[in-house]
């Protein structure tokens, strides 16, 4: 038996292109397309160790489906702090919750000239016919999808430094829109919405000011809406500035703010409604969509941040260690009547995060009805996510995936190809095998949550973020 952190926190993991990966039970044929996923390919340079889960130097994993076989290759994403690492040995770039280790003068220009980090390993989208790895930090990287090598940086904005980005784009595919949310550090702080078109046309909608500007990971998007949701974790921006401690360090709980929501019209950016909830605090939001009156967001919700704290890896390395649980929250804000109050429920227990659903079908859609992530079982709440969830809106049950000594990480929905129902397809994990030493591609029935394959990597793969599958072009 391995150690879980050993494998899933800890060094290198060997860059690979196998053609073929060992097939247990079925991977089905329709499965013509690559899940490309990005996440930590390091947690160690040289003796030094990164501090946090949301460390690391990103990697990038290609799991290319044809003919029920399954063909694996992961590359370091190519960047200054991948190559900086490699040729000093040592951590040379600010990521979410390290810092290089820097003496006086080394820290007084560091103030003028913070070297933060380009290594994009949070999500992988694409956008405007590009491979794009995304950080939240503005420095995004395009790559080519075959050979998973960079091709060029892409930027929401050029010549500012200390501004943050989500890392979670949302899609208008029938008006063929992208979205995205990018917070500029300033004395008065803004969020700004950015839209692209298609095409590649990148235009600023609307901004919202704030004096200590939120740590927001993702923002939700309606029909007509994007929704700003302020958890009370907030920054002077000063301490940005300065940035005297690692970024996220920089913040604090203020739960007296509550959770204010700012709703901005998404075709126009005018702010048409400003709401204030209890504090909360979430990494990410589901789904949104609007029925009458109401516009109404499903959202991973912690009652504090204290989850950040819960990913640090001296805290994750502890076995008996225990996560706070996630869980699947609906919120209702009356657009309308203003003398209601925002009002939310918890739609389902069940320990939640890294969230899907059926995105392509059913974003911003009402009828929407199964989120799966990865979960905690609450008989081995010890340790990190050691399930898969699916949880059903409509009836509040849910279905489990579990193996012992297993660690899936982010669940992606498949649909199947001419589907009807709405979880018509798979869903697809990388799973940690601790007991065995590595890790495999989980592939389940959306519907039965049943195993139908599995396609052994010779190693084990980081605990990682998020991906998604890309069918191939048909
Ligand atoms: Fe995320």
């Amino acid at each position: 038996m391995y150690r879980m952190f050993d494998l899933g926190f800890g060094k290198s993991e060997q860059e690979v292109e196998i053609d073929a990966l060992p097939v247990q039970g079925t991977i089905p044929p329709w499965l013509a397309g690559t899940l490309l996923r990005n996440g930590p390919g390091t947690f160690q340079v040289g003796e030094q160790r990164y501090r946090h889960w949301f460390d690391g130097l990103a990697m990038l994993h290609k799991f290319a489906f044809s003919h029920g076989r399954v063909a694996y290759a992961n590359k370091f994403l190519e960047c200054n702090a991948y190559r900086a690492a490699r040729e000093t040995g040592r951590i040379s770039y600010s990521e979410f919750a390290t810092d290089p280790c820097r003496d006086f003068f080394q820290r007084v220009t560091a103030i003028f000239n913070p070297h933060i980090t380009d290594s994009a390993k949070v999500n992988i989208a694409q956008i405007a016919n590009q491979y794009i790895a995304l950080a939240e930090t503005p420095i995004q990287v395009e790559f080519d999808p075959e050979t998973l090598q960079s091709v060029g940086v892409f930027s929401y904005e050029t010549g500012t430094t200390g501004q943050m980005t989500t890392v979670h784009p949302q899609f208008d595919y029938a008006h063929d829109l992208v979205y995205n949310v990018v917070t500029r550090y300033h004395r008065v702080s803004h969020y700004r919405l950015y839209q692209m078109a298609g095409g590649g046309g990148l235009q600023r909608v609307g901004e919202v000011a704030a004096k200590e500007p939120s740590y927001m990971h993702s923002f939700g998007m309606s029909q007509h809406y994007v929704i700003l949701t302020e958890f009370p974790l907030v920054v002077n921006p000063l301490r940005l500035l300065l940035w005297l401690r690692p970024y996220i360090e920089n913040f604090t709980w203020k739960p007296k703010r509550g959770t204010p929501i700012t709703v901005l019209n998404r075709f126009t950016g005018e702010v048409v409604a400003r709401f204030q909830t209890d504090p909360f605090f979430a990494f990410h939001h589901v789904n949104a969509f609007e029925v009458g009156d109401e516009l109404i967001f499903d959202i991973v919700a912690y009652p504090d941040a204290d989850i950040l704290k819960a990913y640090y890896l001296r805290t994750l390395e502890d076995p008996q260690m225990e996560i706070p649980f996630g869980a699947l929250r609906r919120y209702r804000l009356p657009l309308k009547d203003r003398k209601k109050e925002v009002t939310w429920e918890t739609i389902s227990n069940e320990c939640m995060e890294l969230p899907r659903f059926n995105y392509e079908r059913y974003n911003m859609n009402p009828d929407y009805r199964y989120v799966y992530a990865a979960s905690i079982n609450r008989q081995r709440r010890q340790g990190f996510y050691n399930q898969i969830v699916k949880v059903d809106i409509a009836s509040r049950q849910a279905k489990t995936w579990y193996a012992e000594n297993c660690y899936p990480g982010e669940p992606v929905f498949v649909g199947a190809p001419a589907r009807i129902a709405e979880d018509e397809g798979v869903v697809l994990s990388v799973v940690l095998d601790a007991a065995k030493g590595n890790s495999f591609l989980l592939v389940l029935d959306a519907q039965s949550f049943q195993e139908m394959g599995r396609a052994e990597i010779p190693h084990a793969v980081l605990f990682g973020y998020h991906g998604d599958y890309f069918p191939n072009p048909t």
